[in-house]
């Protein structure tokens, strides 16, 4: 039998039973108890804690996001450690969780494919009706088991947390890749089971509300972007949002009827969809040229970023120089991303 110990998180006095095998951060999202995280795959940082009682495996953690001098000073991956005895941590940066939105316990979900449309090049919206709803905040993500492999990928839900049973995903094919040209792409039909585990992910935690916000997608890092958007503006104040969308041609852009509808009804919202490559009557250029040219101060306003690292780093610079405060702005970035910025995580 898997021995399990305790985890305590002192900051909050709440403690989870971790089998040796699994994170300390799952056993602790498993049981309701939050820990800021982001990536879960030991690259972004956000899940540092530090061990104040007791012994953890490192296992994967890199140097590159876990120094030496880190491990030394008993700081933690929480998505990579696993406890060798029982434990007590705190967060290594102090945060308050809040109560800005809800808290939602990390699952395994099955469910049912009811839809898979090609919807932009190399680009698939999955829709999956789940056996149970998964409660979870707009821009969280989920993790699916591609079957008869070890291998999950990560995809966050474009749907609003207003319809947790049923989920739609934007998944960009990668050549070669297990998950999608190996199964999404391949195989996987209408009917077909999934299985997933949610929600995970800190993008939710920080909805726009007061101000403006900016929202800045590159390729199928939208999925996020319209759950937020969706969800924010079905409440009764909404604050005036910008979404932006980057593709390098035509056929990278998808959804766009429906947010050009969205604005009909909606005149707090704005849709700006932006091609690098193509000739258009739209906007051109670099996704986060386009936002630089549009504001002349970000004074006070906020930003949402979701895409490929390089997108990412480009609107933060782009940002700070129309002077928006970094506290504001808010990013998920989706690593493997192709050169037309779209991608999985
Ligand atoms: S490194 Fe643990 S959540 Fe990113």
């Amino acid at each position: 039998m898997n021995d399990t110990h305790e985890v305590r998180i002192t900051t909050q006095d709440r403690s989870a039973r971790c089998p040796a095998d699994q994170s300390v951060l799952e056993a602790l999202l498993r049981d309701d108890i939050w820990l800021p995280h982001s990536c879960t795959q030991g690259t972004c940082g956000t899940c540092k804690v530090r061990v104040l009682e007791g012994e953890v495996d490192h296992r994967d953690s890199s140097e590159y996001t876990l120094t030496s001098h880190e491990r030394a000073a008993g700081i933690a991956l929480g998505c990579q450690a696993t406890p060798c005895s029982d434990l007590a941590l705190e967060p290594a940066e102090r945060v308050d969780p809040g109560d800005a939105v809800p808290r939602h316990p990390l699952r395994d979900h099955g469910g049912t494919v009811v839809l898979l449309d090609d919807i932009a090049r190399d680009v698939r919206r999955l829709v999956v009706e789940l056996d149970e709803p998964m409660g979870f905040n707009a821009g969280q993500y989920a993790e699916i088991r591609v079957p008869g492999t070890e291998v999950s990928r990560q995809y966050s839900m474009a749907n609003p947390p207003s319809r947790s049973d049923r989920l739609e995903f934007h998944v960009k094919r990668t050549p070669g890749g297990v998950a999608t040209d190996g199964w999404m792409f391949a195989g996987l039909r209408p009917g077909d089971r999934v299985e997933l585990k949610g929600p995970l992910g800190d993008f939710g935690s920080n909805p726009p509300s007061g101000g403006a916000a900016i929202m800045i997608a590159g390729g199928t890092g939208l999925a996020p972007l319209t759950s937020i958007v969706r969800h924010v503006l079905a409440g009764e104040s909404a604050p005036p949002l910008y979404l932006y969308h980057g593709g390098r041609e035509q056929r990278d852009l998808y959804d766009a009827e429906f947010f050009r509808e969205l604005e009909q009804h909606h005149e707090r919202f704005t849709y700006r969809p932006c091609l690098s490559e193509q000739q258009w009557d739209g906007a051109m250029g670099a996704v986060t040229d386009v936002v630089l040219d549009d504001f002349a101060s970000c004074k006070g306003l906020s930003a949402y970023l979701c895409g490929p690292p390089g997108m990412i780093e480009a609107g933060v610079k782009a940002l700070k120089r129309r002077r928006m405060a970094p506290r504001r702005i808010f990013r998920e970035e989706f690593p493997d991303a192709s050169d037309n910025f779209a991608g999985a995580r």
